[in-house]
Order: structure tokens, then C-alpha cells, then sequence
């Protein structure tokens, strides 16, 4: 942030006194130092939302939202920060200022719109080489043998990357794009004495577009049979595969007016849908399905349907894709093709009527992890069918009905032949354990808490323990800590923030660390707070964590140096034993630490 918007913000902070801004929506009395009211967030008939006009923050003991007066605006107006700074400002009458680009920003546009030239001139290219030179043909008849016409070579536009190592390089550098950036955008290897080569040879060149439709990388498919099948741009600035949907470009008008997206896993299979004419279809281009993506889809259409390959790795990879698409909000469907591997297959064999019928009968997300679970579980024991039950309950959390519950518990009681009433105390259990059926608010908050996942957990008891620890805790683990690295940047700055604030020898850590800290911050800070920890164990809570992000930060280079490992052996290149190694070396790193 530069600080013409910090100033700013700072300005409007200032203006907008708390307890006014709240009154406008709240009756506050005061008692003590606090102001005291009903909270607008839950329903409540005795106040437990109160207001400190000292620290500038409010907080409800009952349902446990808190922040200042900006996260208060967010919540009550249902805007997003931005638009709740505006709010104010118009409120206190406070010009806003015009958005200036800090020079890293511009530094960063620049390099990104180098690498977009570069590719789309690549684009140009590769197209010319499939369309009109005599090698092209061989490729052009092997995608019309996939159903793939001029007018999708068009549309996604494909071409074709001619053999020879410099074929590429030479046409790009004669346009002046230096050998440096073609190997920026990872069209060209670098060699250790500077030179370059084109990585892409003899492949069918499929563009990747970002939802923008500018080029961000390529993946080359082998025309016909070879290894490796695919090879991908490598991950570079503009192209990471977990946060890029392949088709978005051209699926998000579609999509949208059908209020639907199919998300398939190969981007064959996603253009093969687009030629029969399914073109509300993405890619998650062999990846798992990630936050990013589903966050993504959630701002273009409410409802996504899995399509992935019918084999295991597909189901498996259509049950971890679910609580995701969930959590951001969407409705999920899950579509298996009987007959072939894949989406592909399917509709060049059935048919576009056939793959349509499919999608009408796509099972709900929770249809199919119910199913898939009462496939893989052996139920004809007791033992056998308490399980199946316990693996399948926590899924019903989602149901949106107190009916749909009832009627999903009845059959599952059929088919398990157990009493109906067993299974439903065993889902009260649950229930409460997810602290459902309190208040509305308190539920959401609570499944909320509990889909915290290990590592943020973890990191949210460090600070805990670090701020309520003291001074000696403090100095015995900051050695430790060393490399441990936050997966959340508002605990990074709060980490930060309390380091800065300890070597100052602050008295009073908590009050400095609301004054100083972003509101983002001062929000997590306050989620942190609250927890329902003893302030007594924390050395024990620090030992905790240091472990369990010290495993997790070793878990993540594990799977790093494997991907590595298979990308080199792909690739045919030796240093794949030197990444081998490697991970299995940090694999016995992580056995040490059980
Ligand atoms: P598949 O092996 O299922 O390929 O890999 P596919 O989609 O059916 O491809 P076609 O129909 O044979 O052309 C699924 C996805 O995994 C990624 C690609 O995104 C592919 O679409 N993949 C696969 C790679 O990145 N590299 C590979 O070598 C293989
Ligand atoms: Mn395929």
C-alpha cells in the first residue's frame, strides 16, 4: 500500500469515531470504559456486543465478530473493504485520492506485459506452422481424427511448434523478443553459457489464457503417441496452474447464462466439449482442484459439475474436489462417464445428446460421496457398518434441510439395515460437536472454526502462546522459529509486528498490536484472542506447533522435490535421481519427527 492511501485511510479512521458510526445501527450504553449493545450480527436479547472507543474495536462476546470501525461497515453493509473506507469517507465528507501505482507495481506490469507479447507473437507463430507449412498437415489430420476443426483450432487458438531446436528463438529474436524473455515465458531453455533453445518441438501447441483471454503459457501435446504426452510452460510469474482455469477465456459467457460450469480435467477433454458444443466447460489441466479455482468459478456461476476421468484417480480426485467447491459456496454436481475413460471419449463415441443427458443426471456432490463411501466401505459387520456411518455423517452437515436430513438418514438405515434412531443420535453427536442447532450465527461460525485446518490452527495457537507467553517463552523460541515461515500473511504481519513491538520492550503488547496492525490483521488478531486456550501451557502450545509447521513446511518440500523428481524423469533428464534423493531424505526427516 503507498501511503497517499494509507494517509487516507488513516484519515478516515480517525473521522469515523466507532461508537457514532455503530449508533447508527446499534443502541449502545455505556458501562465502564465500553459501550454495550444487542449485536446486530446474532440474534440476541441481552447485550453482549460491545464497543471500545479507546481501541477504536468492537467485539461480540455472544457470536465472536469483532474488528474496527472498518471491518464493522463490511460486515453490517455486506461490502467489501475498499467500498466500506468509500462509505466513510463519503460519510465524513473526505476526498479520495487516486490510486497510485507504486513502482513495484509498474515494474511488475511491465515484466508481465513482456511475457504477454512475447506469447501471443508465439501464438501467431505456432498457428502459422500448423496451418500453413507442409509439416502442419500430419498435425492437422491428427486433430481432425479427434473431431478438432478449423473452427476450434480458431477458437482455442492451436498451433503447432515445428521441429528443429531454434525454430522458434530465431523467428521471435528476428521480432526482437530477447533470448532472456523467451526464456522468462518459458518458451525457450536457458543453457549454463547463456544460450537458448525452444522447449516446445514437433508438439500441437495449446494456448493457456487467463479469464482476460491473455496468453499466460502453453502446454504441447506429442501429435500421436509419445513421452512425455503433455509438457507445460513451467510454472512461471504469469502461469500457475492452481490458480488458472484452462477455457475460462471462452467459457465464462456461456457459462454464466446457463448459471452452470463443467469443470473436466484434460484440456483435450475440454476442447473436445467445446467442438460438440458444450462450451460452458473449463479445465483444471491435470491439477488438483484448489481454493483459487473454486473461488474463481464462485464469482462466474453458482453451480459446478465435476466431470472427471471414470478411473480411480478421477473419482478420488471428484471427492476432494467437493468440500472445496463447498466451502466457496457453490452447488456441486458430480458427473461420471460409463462408457470410455474420459469426458472425451465419451462424447466423441455418444454424442453431445448423450453427454447432456449425463449432465441432467448428474448425482448431487453429496449423492456422490454418500455413494462412492458405501462403495468403498465393506458394511456386512457391525464393525463394518458403524464405520460406513461415521464416514458418512460429517457430509449431512451440508444438508440444507432439517427434511433432507431425516429422509438421507432413513435410507441410509435401509440399505445398512440399522435402526434409524441410532444413526440419528450419532448425527446429533455430531451435530453438537459442530456446535450446529445453538443459534444460527454461532453455526456457521463454528463449522467455520472447525474446517480451520491443522496449519492454520497451528499458527493461530503460536501466536496465542507468544503473545500471552511472556518474555522468557518468547527468547527461548525465537531460535526455533527461525525457519518457520506463516501460510497466511495477516499472521505474518501480526508475527512481525509483535517481534518489532517485544525488541521495543512494549509494555502493553496487545493494546500496541490493535493500534499498529491493519484491520485485516486486527481481526485475525482478535480470532487468535479468543481462543479457548490456557494462557498457562503456553511453552507446551509453542513445542505443539513449532512441530506441526515444522512437519508441514517438510511435507511441502517432500512434495515439491517429487514433483520435481517426475517432472526431470519426464523430461528424460538424469538430475531426477539428485531430487529423488532429496525427498527421500527430507521423508526420513518427517519419520524423525513421530
Ligand atoms: P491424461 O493422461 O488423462 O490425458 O492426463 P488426456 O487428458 O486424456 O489427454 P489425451 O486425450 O490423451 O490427449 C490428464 C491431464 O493431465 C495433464 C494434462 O493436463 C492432461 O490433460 N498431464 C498429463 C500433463 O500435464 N502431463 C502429462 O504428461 C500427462
Ligand atoms: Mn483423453
Amino acid at each position: 500500500m503507498n501511503d497517499v492511501y494509507e494517509s487516507f485511510k488513516e484519515q478516515v479512521r480517525a473521522q469515523a469515531d466507532i461508537v457514532k458510526v455503530v449508533s447508527e445501527y446499534v443502541a449502545l450504553k455505556k458501562k465502564g470504559g465500553r459501550y454495550w449493545g444487542c449485536c446486530p450480527f446474532h440474534g440476541e436479547k441481552t447485550p453482549s456486543f460491545t464497543v471500545t472507543p479507546g481501541k477504536n474495536l468492537f467485539h461480540c462476546f455472544g457470536c465472536h465478530v469483532g474488528g474496527d470501525v472498518f471491518n464493522f461497515v463490511m460486515k453490517i453493509e455486506n461490502v467489501s473493504f475498499p467500498e466500506a473506507i468509500k462509505i466513510l469517507a463519503n460519510k465524513y465528507g473526505i476526498p479520495i485520492p487516486e490510486k497510485q501505482k507504486t513502482e513495484q507495481e509498474i515494474l511488475r506490469e511491465k515484466n508481465s506485459k513482456q511475457i504477454f507479447d512475447a506469447n501471443a507473437l508465439a501464438v501467431k507463430f505456432f498457428q502459422a506452422c500448423l496451418l500453413k507449412t507442409e509439416y502442419g498437415k500430419n498435425a492437422l489430420e491428427y486433430l481432425s481424427k479427434r473431431g478438432i476443426d478449423a473452427d476450434i483450432i480458431e477458437r482455442f487458438s492451436l498451433g503447432l511448434a515445428a521441429p528443429g531446436y531454434h525454430t522458434l528463438c530465431n523467428a521471435l529474436e528476428r521480432r526482437g523478443v530477447s533470448a532472456e524473455l523467451l526464456a522468462k515465458a518459458g518458451l525457450a531453455v536457458k543453457r549454463d553459457d547463456g544460450s537458448v533453445y525452444d522447449r516446445f518441438r514437433e508438439r500441437i501447441m495449446i494456448p493457456i489464457k487467463d479469464a482476460r483471454g491473455r496468453v499466460v503459457g502453453f502446454t504441447g501435446r506429442v501429435v500421436g503417441k509419445g513421452e512425455p504426452k503433455y509438457l507445460n510452460t513451467g510454472e512461471t510469474e504469469l502461469f500457475t496452474k492452481r490458480s488458472i482455469l484452462f477455457g475460462m477465456d471462452v467459457a465464462f459467457k456461456p457459462a454464466k447464462e446457463r448459471k452452470q460450469i463443467i469443470v473436466v480435467e484434460g484440456h483435450m477433454d475440454a476442447i473436445s466439449l467445446h467442438a460438440a458444443g458444450i462450451d460452458w466447460t473449463v479445465a483444471s489441466m491435470g491439477t488438483a482442484f484448489t481454493e483459487q479455482h473454486a473461488n474463481l468459478i464462485a464469482r462466474v456461476v453458482p453451480e459446478v459439475v465435476f466431470s472427471f476421468d471414470s478411473d480411480e484417480a478421477g473419482l478420488k480426485a471428484a471427492m476432494d474436489a467437493i468440500p472445496i467447491a463447498l466451502k466457496a459456496g457453490l452447488e456441486v454436481k458430480v458427473l461420471v462417464v460409463p462408457k470410455g475413460k474420459d469426458p472425451d471419449e465419451f462424447i466423441r463415441n455418444e454424442g453431445t445428446d448423450a453427454f447432456k443427458n449425463l449432465i441432467a443426471q448428474a448425482a448431487s456432490g453429496m449423492d456422490f460421496q454418500i455413494e462412492r463411501t458405501l462403495e468403498k466401505n465393506n458394511f456386512s459387520t457391525l464393525e463394518g457398518k458403524v464405520k460406513t456411518v461415521s464416514n458418512i455423517l460429517p457430509f449431512l452437515l451440508e444438508c440444507k434441510s432439517d427434511i433432507e436430513v431425516v429422509r438421507r438418514i432413513r435410507n441410509l438405515a435401509q440399505k445398512l439395515t440399522i435402526d434409524e434412531n441410532l444413526i440419528v443420535d450419532e448425527f446429533k453427536k455430531i451435530r453438537r460437536g459442530n456446535g450446529i442447532a445453538v443459534s444460527d450465527a454461532l453455526m456457521r461460525r463454528k463449522k467455520e472454526e472447525n474446517k480451520v485446518n491443522p496449519v492454520e490452527q497451528a499458527e493461530r495457537h503460536l501466536l496465542f502462546a507468544l503473545i500471552n507467553g511472556g518474555g522468557n517463552v518468547t527468547s527461548d523460541f525465537l531460535a526455533e522459529i527461525d525457519d518457520i515461515s506463516f501460510c497466511d500473511v495477516r499472521r505474518t504481519e501480526i508475527y512481525q509486528k509483535f517481534i518489532e513491538l517485544s525488541a521495543r520492550k512494549s509494555p502493553n503488547i496487545v493494546a500496541d498490536l490493535f493500534a499498529e496492525l491493519s484491520e485485516v490483521c486486527a481481526s485475525e488478531l482478535e480470532v487468535i484472542l479468543q481462543l479457548d486456550l490456557s494462557v498457562n501451557a503456553a511453552s507446551q502450545i509453542l513445542n505443539d506447533c513449532i512441530r506441526q509447521l515444522k512437519i508441514s513446511g517438510l511435507e511441502k518440500q517432500y512434495e515439491y522435490h517429487c514433483r520435481l523428481a517426475s517432472e526431470y524423469e519426464r523430461a528424460g533428464d538424469e538430475k531426477f535421481l539428485q531430487e529423488l534423493a532429496e525427498s527421500q531424505r527430507i521423508k526420513n526427516e518427517i519419520k524423525k519427527m513421530f
